[in-house]
């Protein structure tokens, strides 16, 4: 695998390997050094056009604990600005040298296209593209996830909330089901996108009927700046509907986790007694974010690595 652009595109032995390696990784976070130097002389360049806090800095420590450089470009203070194009942007980094890119971008496919292109000659990590996919929170997700319920399959995830606007959603339904989960998908009939009968999951628009047969719960967070009125009439109907509070919560089973992949609407998707649990995992999340990131780059640059050393 050279690049990982989709979740589409792990098979489950790829995405288990994954998670198995993120698994090592993860113990490192418990020693007192906590760095290897698998990526030593390596560069990843993080290229943000859109804001980020939990996948831009978790990419960043993963690649510094794996010892590659690290060069971090935000299209906030950069010539795109001045009406620099992707393709000089793309151009201008691989000039100074890029042997991985991680790439968040608001439209959808923008990976992709530096994958294809040739601009940038590395592995390319879609970090979120557009309303499209983000194939490392879904692995996060699948790795907390595991951590507490074990194997996946037939495990019973419910995703909640704005799927429309949602490449989390798309990605953890993608992933999950790769990994033998029922995965059940709770969205309002105006926030259902218009493939849903294509995405290899169940749907429903009865939050309480799901809650009781789930043994996790994923939140999603409502993108109000991707959606105008007619989409989103009412915040207090939507929480009356499809909010996770107290109450709501007290239907879970008893082992069930609730996860969300930030940021949050406190008080809105979720509530803050949910969100600060003993249930919610969502600041595991956080951690196993890294992990997970670790795990994704040196499985991505590591092999290029050792093919160099061999022939040096
Ligand atoms: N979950 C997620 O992608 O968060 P950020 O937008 O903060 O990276």
């Amino acid at each position: 695998m050279k690049h990982l652009l989709s979740a589409a595109d792990l098979s489950r032995d790829e995405a288990q390997l994954i998670l198995d390696t993120a698994e090592e990784m993860r113990s490192l976070a418990d020693r007192p050094i906590k760095k290897l130097p698998a990526l030593r002389g390596r560069t990843v360049v993080n290229l943000f056009f859109e804001d980020s806090t939990r996948t831009r800095i978790s990419f960043e420590a993963a690649a510094k604990r794996l010892s590659a450089d690290v060069i971090n470009f935000s299209a906030k203070g950069s010539s795109l600005s001045k009406g620099e194009s992707l393709k000089d942007t793309a151009l201008t980094l691989q000039a100074m040298g890029a042997d991985g890119v991680v790439c968040r971008h608001g439209s959808s496919g923008a990976p992709h296209l530096l994958a294809k292109s040739g601009w940038m000659t590395g592995s390319v990590v879609n970090a979120g593209d557009g309303t499209h996919e983000h194939p490392t929170q879904a692995l996060l997700d699948a790795f907390t996830m595991r951590r507490h319920l074990g194997s996946l399959e037939g495990r019973r995830i419910t995703i909640v909330g704005d799927v429309l606007h949602s490449r989390v959603a798309r990605s953890n339904v993608l992933l999950l089901s790769t990994l033998g989960a029922e995965v059940t998908v709770v969205a309002p009939p105006t926030l259902v996108p218009v493939d849903m009968s294509r995405w290899p999951c169940a749907t429903s628009y009865d939050f309480d009927a799901v809650l009781p047969k789930s043994d996790a719960v994923m939140m999603l967070r409502v993108q109000r700046e991707r959606m105008n009125d007619a989409f989103f009439p009412s915040a207090r109907e939507y929480t009356r509907r499809y909010g996770l509070d107290k109450n709501r919560m007290a239907q879970l089973p008893d082992e069930a986790i609730v996860l969300h992949p930030g940021p949050m609407n406190r008080g809105m998707e979720i509530s803050a007694e949910v969100a600060d649990s003993t249930r919610s995992v969502i600041v595991e999340q956080v951690t196993n974010g890294v992990a997970i990131r670790m795990a994704v780059l040196y499985l991505l640059l590591s092999g290029s690595n050792e093919t160099e050393e061999q022939t040096a």
